[in-house]
């Protein structure tokens, strides 16, 4: 596609031609501009919902343009059809922070450490002479109270020593070293060396048959086959399913958004989200050595996860009837890169859907689940993220964030330690979070809802409770974005009910979905502590705030060396009425990561997610005319028959 038929469309490669254009004609090029966050700047409800098919399609692209040369950062929106800028700030670091890790910061981290002096000493004191063994990572820098990192680009490097030539240099940390790189002076302002001479040196190559051992034979192979196709149906990025319709989306930073889903409820389509996306995650480490203690990384808005999509394939990433998109991205100079089957779909049995015996007859019906699958998987340094989403043919949605690949590493001073596993010999591998914010712009059956947290309630006995045996649940209405700053409560199985305010089903009440968290811990730092004012999403499971068009990014649009506060606690700040208007539901959910000897040398998928389930959404059942033999009747006459 080259030109946008529909509003939502991602942004496309003669768009991104066109802004390039439109800001070098106000003097914005140059050899010393970078572009990030290159993305669509979404319509506002008003002008999506009059737009019509056929008419003028409305595009706005938002850029964050750095001049490296200038030292400076501003945020900018260009109406792409009139060729024009529309928005215009020049950010101030000290306060704004800084746009993402560049490309060649990766390059450029590497050469200003191993030039430094005093690094080439540190790794001299260590035994090695010879820097091309060495591999820098560029780690985002965060903000620590340093005055002399105030207005310059860092950036924090951790060494590693590339000891087999291979992809397994995470097996060698260098420990005890970081090196504190201006990225704008191309300098190191400060090396912190701790002294640890030893670098564990049991190799980490998961592809080496000494490590892994032969391949088993004993596989068979396991194929799914669709002999009629798939059962979705995607055109011009709008895909149906099984009564649900949604449009895909795709942009650099978030990856993949999903838009306008909604379900064919007997031939009303009927909206549940504007749009879902996952916002920004963040990986706070546990290990308070000064090596370490600064470790936290925005994948999204520092690293632009989107752009680090990788390119799936058919067969190892995915099996069955799959149906791939490509995405189209904006690199550091403004060109779009086009990831080839970035994002994946597919169709999969989800075993029992639903299931009876009648025990006076002996009659027995069966009906299977079945969910679509909507995903793509990132890789951002040694983690590898996967974010599938899934719909159930029952109306359920449910987000599951796969994190595998290679834990970060340091050398483990031995003996009982509180802050890093021993993961092999000399090895550790520090304590951390991973923490996802999902942005869930709400629409059941329209724009205005509202939300009520539930807590099941036990009972005193009592005149009305004679026995003891009664207990119901608590209904709680958050009424404006102060009091919907909540935590998860497994104890009480708290839920979020996300209900209509306009909308009733056939027994009067607000047709609604409910947000089931995973109830896992929120952001373990202390407080004072600076990630917990530049994370401060991820110390609350819950924030509901009034949809905003621009209010988009959890830990704020710029969370490079941003010193904290943006984001949801900017944006709740006012305290808006959330109680029957336009609301977007925020979700913060994660992992707490305390590594296991089976998470090296390369990680088992670990998962972390959410459901959201229909809770008098629908009048009844809504898979009761699911056929109980789409798959033919391959064992035996009857399903529940025996053979
Ligand atoms: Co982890």
């Amino acid at each position: 596609m080259t030109q946008p038929i529909h509003p939502l469309d991602p942004i496309t490669a003669p768009e991104i031609a066109v802004l390039k254009t439109t800001l070098a004609e106000a003097g914005i090029e140059g050899p010393q501009i970078r572009y990030s966050y290159v993305m669509l700047r979404e319509p506002d409800r008003a002008t999506l919902r009059a737009w019509t098919q056929g008419a003028p399609v409305p595009r706005e692209i938002g850029v964050l343009v750095t001049d490296k040369a200038a030292n400076t950062a501003r945020e900018m929106v260009v109406d792409i059809p009139a060729r024009r800028i529309v928005h215009d700030r020049m950010l101030d670091p000290a306060t704004d922070g800084w746009g993402p890790i560049l490309d060649e910061d990766y390059v450029a981290a590497e050469e200003i450490a191993k030039a430094d002096p005093d690094y080439r000493a540190a790794m001299e004191r260590r035994g090695i002479t010879d820097l091309e063994r060495v591999r820098c990572a560029p780690l985002s820098a965060g903000v620590f109270g340093h005055a002399d990192e105030v207005g310059r680009r860092m950036i924090r490097v951790l060494s590693f020593l590339d000891q087999e030539g291979t992809h397994a240099m995470f097996a060698h940390p260098i420990e005890g070293v970081v090196a504190h790189v201006d990225l704008t002076e191309r300098r190191v302002l400060r090396l912190v060396d701790t002294g640890y001479p030893s670098i564990p040196a049991e190799s980490g190559d998961y592809l080496d048959p000494a490590i892994a051992g032969a391949p088993r034979t004993d596989m068979k192979p396991l194929r799914i086959t669709q002999p009629e196709g798939a059962s979705f149906t995607i055109r011009d990025h709008v895909l149906d399913w099984q009564n649900w319709r949604l449009r895909i989306g795709f942009n650099g930073r978030e990856g993949l958004t999903l838009h306008d889903i909604a379900f064919n409820d007997r031939g009303r389509m009927r909206p549940i989200l504007n749009r879902a996306s996952i916002s920004e995650m963040v990986v706070p480490y546990g290990e308070p050595q000064p090596t370490h203690d600064w470790q936290n990384y925005f994948d999204a808005g520092e690293y632009q996860f989107g752009r680090l999509a990788n390119s799936l394939v058919l067969g190892c990433d995915c099996l069955g009837k799959i149906h791939y998109l490509d995405a189209t991205v904006v690199d550091d100079f403004c060109q779009p890169v086009i990831i080839r089957n970035a994002i994946c779909i597919h169709e999969e049995d989800y075993g029992t859907l639903w299931k009876h015996t009648d025990f006076m007859t002996g009659q027995g019906t069966v009906r299977r689940q079945r969910r679509l699958v909507i995903s793509f998987f990132v890789t951002v340094g040694n983690y590898d993220y996967g974010f599938y989403w899934y719909l159930y043919l029952d109306g359920r949605i449910e987000l599951e964030c796969k994190a595998t690949g290679i834990v970060f590493t340091s050398g483990h001073p031995g003996g009982a330690y509180d802050y890093a596993t021993l993961m092999a010999p000399g090895l550790g591998a520090p304590i951390h979070q991973h923490m996802f914010s999902a942005r869930l712009d709400v629409a059941i059956d329209g724009d205005r809802c509202h939300v009520d947290e539930l807590d099941v309630a036990r009972l005193p006995i009592g005149p009305e409770n004679p026995l003891g045996n009664a207990f119901t649940r608590h209904v709680t209405r958050l009424r404006t974005e102060a009091e919907a700053q909540r935590d998860a409560d497994n104890a009480v199985g708290r839920v979020w009910r996300i209900a209509s305010s306009e909308a009733r089903n056939r027994v009067g009440e607000p047709t609604a979905y409910v947000l089931m968290p995973e109830g896992q811990p929120g952001l373990l730092a202390a407080e004072g502590a600076s990630i917990r004012k530049r994370a401060a999403f991820a110390t609350r499971h819950l924030w509901v705030t009034r949809h905003d068009r621009d209010q988009m990014w959890a830990a704020g649009y710029t969370p490079n060396q941003h010193p904290g506060g943006a984001g949801l606690p900017s944006y709740a700040a006012a305290d808006r009425d959330i109680d029957g208007q336009d609301i977007v539901v925020w979700h913060s959910f994660g992992l707490t990561h305390f590594p296991r000897p089976e998470d090296w040398p390369v990680m088992p998928v670990d998962y972390a997610g959410f459901k959201l389930r229909p809770e008098g959404f629908f009048d009844r059942n809504p898979t009761l005319d699911v056929p109980e033999d789409p798959n033919g009747r391959e064992h035996s006459s009857r399903c529940c028959a025996p053979d």
